[in-house]
């Protein structure tokens, strides 16, 4: 009798959805990291040095000291569309894949980016926290003014899928929206989403809300600088599902307290968690969650299956259906 082919070994830096680990039980051999948080790094460390495959997370530092520990990795794949955690340029070095979940926390994303657009014009945060604190007393003209929505100019940095999914949301809201991209938006684009194109400046200046919707690259980093801050109209709220690096996290809290802008509603920060000590959460203008923008239950399903596709892929050497260095597949 011919013994079966052992299955490949994958480690699994968290727990994820069932589906998702049903999924890769069905043709590797799965570790899963069961501890509180995210992996500790020294146990990342060691535990590579035998596994074929690496599903992670954005949490996971995946760089060239992960990497040269991990002789037999096949293929490294993140339940995210972000994949700034990982050095790819490494990975490809090494002919090792590296998958993501683009298109599937699109819209669920971008509902959330609207949510805290919202949240900041209308100043729910705020008033929520006022109502549990027991502070009201009666109906108040000047209670919780905010700013309104409808009508309103949104500006977007970064019109890639999410960008562009925000820039749909507008349409019942009758909102203008004036958009910065790295490169011209085809005339088709720009007709679909009824936006304008124009640059980074004007849109800063034009903006009553900013939304950011760019990756995190050496480029981006710190975009949104006090520069940016003192550009922006001072009722003027920024919205923040990209990520924390984005922006200047100290000049925000300055433009935030000096009300250089209006407010400011935060899913991501810098660094990730925000310290409890972090100053920008003493500022009453300012909202933060804890990078929940694609947590629906049917949108993290999507991606623990998907990321668990492109893990699959890889392990037996086919084209990663969604995989950010596909040039190490073509050589
Ligand atoms: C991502 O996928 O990159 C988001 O930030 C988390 O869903």
């Amino acid at each position: 009798m011919v013994s079966p082919m052992p299955k490949p070994r994958v480690l699994v830096t968290r727990r994820i959805p069932e589906v998702g680990l049903q999924a890769i039980q069905a043709y590797a051999e799965v570790e899963v990291w069961e501890g509180e948080g995210p992996i500790p790094r020294d146990v990342l460390r060691k535990k590579v040095a035998s596994i074929e495959g690496l599903y992670c997370l954005l949490t996971d530092v995946v760089d060239e000291e992960i990497l040269g520990r991990a002789p037999k990795l096949r293929v490294v794949s993140t339940m995210a569309v972000g994949y700034d955690h990982i050095d790819v340029d490494a990975c490809t070095r090494r002919k090792i894949p590296v998958g993501n979940t683009p298109g599937v926390l699109t819209e669920t994303t971008a509902d959330f980016a609207f949510a805290l657009l919202m949240a900041a014009a209308r100043r729910i945060g705020e008033a929520a926290d006022f109502v549990k604190a027991g502070r009201w007393n009666a109906w108040d003209p000047t209670l919780f003014v905010g700013h309104d929505v409808h009508g309103a100019t949104l500006g977007i940095i970064g019109f890639g899928r999410i960008g562009q999914a925000v820039a749909r949301r507008t349409t019942g809201f009758g909102m203008r929206v004036v958009v910065s991209h790295s490169r011209p938006i085809l005339d088709e684009t720009l007709r679909q989403t009824q936006v304008e194109q124009m640059s980074f400046d004007r849109v800063v200046e034009e903006a009553d809300f900013l939304s950011l919707h760019v990756p995190l690259t050496p480029q981006t980093e710190y975009l949104i600088n006090q520069e940016v801050f003192h550009r922006m109209k001072p009722t003027a709220a920024l919205i923040n599902t990209a990520r924390g690096r984005v922006v200047d996290s100290k000049a925000l809290y300055a433009a935030l307290r000096d009300r250089t802008i209006a407010s400011a509603a935060l899913d991501v920060t810098d660094p990730e968690p925000i310290s409890p000590e972090d100053p920008l959460l003493t500022l009453p203008n300012c909202l933060v969650v804890p990078h929940i923008a694609s947590a629906s239950v049917a949108t993290r399903t999507r991606m623990a299956v998907m990321a668990a596709e492109n893990l699959r892929a890889g392990l037996v050497g086919e084209q990663i259906p969604h995989c950010v260095n596909p040039e190490v597949l073509r050589t």
